[in-house]
């Protein structure tokens, strides 16, 4: 039995806000986290996880794990399990995935098969990109599909591929944040947004609430918002979020979507790799300046990391004004770098465990929004999370 929506909501806003002191700190800025003070039995648990059990948690955040003696671990899974919505099959013919990447296809096939517009509404593509959607939708219903893109060359893009292949989509260049997008939606209009970041879904929903228009809407990258403080959308969240004191940083909202699509190995270790130097540069920093505090170095494109260690401290010392000492001993202290990478991987599984909780949250906040505002409202998962992690569909319209 699902657990129903607002009870959902009060529950994780309560062991959101609970737990905050585990999962707010990020364990790289630290030598040692904040909460290890208090919990250094789980501290000294999670240090002594193998690489493998390491991996499976990074993944897996509720299941088998020693997390389990200190967290609510249950519960949060209880809390987090959200049953996949109700779809109709699709049968979308493969051709018409050209041009499409594979995985963008197969997550497009998903959502078409949960878009419930009825026969009188008009079509809206939020945030269109290239118009895959917008395309797909477009000849799925047989009817026209108008598109909402903001950069020029994505609208030309998404104009030539519905051109090439004969399909009715009107495509407009509009910034959804101005305020004349609202003249698009009405109470016969149902906006479809797959992957809308933050402020842009924000809009979307304000608006829907404004004009009625239907929504089916997959969020995304929470963290993409103007305002530094996550205000909540909901009434009952700001509510909520003061009862229990939960406020939450942009910082904090990426974690939300941190999870990604499994990585291959090379990229890993690759990753890995860098995270062990940028862990190496951050104690030599903190010896150079006589200061025991993180100090953030930009972030670099894999493709574009120097060749070895020291090169890389060489660089990061450049971008921070700071002097390296003539002599050096690199070896080690890669070694040392690579060693708090190893503990910083595994202390940040209490991070993960609440990742989820948080993306359900924020996902919530939205729903209740519309609820408020008299939608019949539904959030379930469209496709599965090796499809994509962000795999939260919110569906709402208005009472006929
Ligand atoms: C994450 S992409 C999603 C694209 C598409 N829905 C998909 O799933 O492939 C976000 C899109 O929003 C567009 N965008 C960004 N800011 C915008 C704005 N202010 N108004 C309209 N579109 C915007 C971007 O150019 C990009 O095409």
């Amino acid at each position: 039995m699902p657990v129903p929506y607002r009870e959902r909501f009060q529950r994780l806003t309560a062991l959101l806000a609970e737990w905050r002191p585990l999962w707010q700190p990020l364990p790289f800025q630290y030598r040692r986290s904040p909460w290890c003070e208090r919990f250094p039995v789980l501290e000294e648990a999670l240090l002594a996880l193998g690489a493998a059990d390491c991996e499976r948690l990074q993944h897996a955040p509720f299941s088998d794990t020693p997390l389990a003696a200190w967290l609510p671990v249950a519960e949060l899974a209880q809390q987090v399990s959200l049953p996949p919505l109700e779809a109709t099959p699709t049968g979308l013919p493969p051709a018409w995935s050209q041009h499409v990447g594979g995985r963008k296809w197969r997550q497009i096939e998903a959502f078409v098969a949960h878009t419930r517009a009825e026969p009188g509404q008009a079509l809206l593509e939020w945030c269109a990109g290239k118009g895959h959607l917008a395309r797909t939708l477009a000849r799925h219903r047989g009817a026209p599909v108008m598109a909402l893109e903001w950069q020029v060359s994505l609208c030309a893009e998404a104009r030539r591929l519905a051109g090439r292949q004969g399909v009715a989509v009107e495509v407009h260049q509009q910034d959804v944040l101005a305020g004349e997008a609202a003249r698009w939606l009405g109470r016969q209009t149902h906006v479809a947004a797959l992957h809308a970041c933050g402020d842009l879904h924000r809009r979307l929903l304000e608006l829907a609430v404004s004009s009625g228009s239907a929504v089916t809407l997959a969020p995304c990258c929470y963290q993409r918002t103007a305002v530094e403080t996550y205000r909540p959308l909901s009434r009952q969240g700001r509510q909520l979020a003061a009862a229990h004191e939960l406020t939450l940083s942009r910082e904090d909202l990426a974690l939300a979507v941190q999870e990604t699509v499994t990585a291959p190995r090379n990229v890993r270790l690759k990753r890995e790799r860098a995270n062990g130097w940028r862990l190496g540069f951050d104690l030599l920093q903190r010896e150079i300046r006589g200061q025991d505090s993180y100090l953030p170095v930009p972030s670099l494109a894999y493709g574009r990391l120097p060749e070895g260690f020291a090169d890389f401290c060489r660089w990061a010392a450049d971008q921070k004004g700071l002097t390296l000492p003539e002599r050096l001993d690199w070896a080690a202290l890669e070694r040392a770098g690579r060693q708090r990478q190893r503990e910083v991987s595994r202390l940040e599984l209490v991070r993960h465990l609440f990742r989820r909780p948080l993306e359900v949250w924020l996902a919530l906040d939205r729903l209740l929004l519309l609820e408020e505002a008299g939608f019949e409202i539904e959030l379930g998962t469209f496709c599965s999370r090796e499809l994509t992690p962000r795999n939260l569909l919110l569906r709402a319209s208005l009472p006929l």
